[in-house]
């Protein structure tokens, strides 16, 4: 489990972290795991002070992003997805 944290301070932490979970997934992907880009527990995290003393998340950071990676349980039918995004490319 991957728990990616950002300086509180920082403006753009949350993208930042959100650019190393894709990473993550990525490489996880082409390893054939399965992965998933999880905010509500990072959230979560950043509310149990005691926690993140016993996982050693320096105080001046908070969680932005947490990404489980594992053997994947069942395998789910690949479907067009191309309709929820739109991406202009010029
Ligand atoms: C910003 C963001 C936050 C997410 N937070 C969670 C989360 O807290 N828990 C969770 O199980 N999945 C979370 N996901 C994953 C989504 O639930 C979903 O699995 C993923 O976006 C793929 O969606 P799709 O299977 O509909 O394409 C999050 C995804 C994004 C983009």
């Amino acid at each position: 489990m991957f728990v990616i944290n950002t300086k509180k301070d920082s403006m753009f932490g949350e993208r930042d972290a959100s650019c190393a979970a894709e990473n993550i997934m990525l490489a996880a992907t082409d390893l054939g795991l399965g992965s998933v880009y999880v905010m509500g527990g990072a959230v979560r995290l950043n509310d149990a002070g005691e926690l993140q003393k016993e996982l050693g998340i320096d105080p001046a950071f908070q969680t932005s992003v947490i990404v489980p990676v594992g053997k994947i349980a069942e395998k789910t039918e690949e479907t067009d997805r191309s309709n929820r995004y739109q991406v202009t490319i010029y």
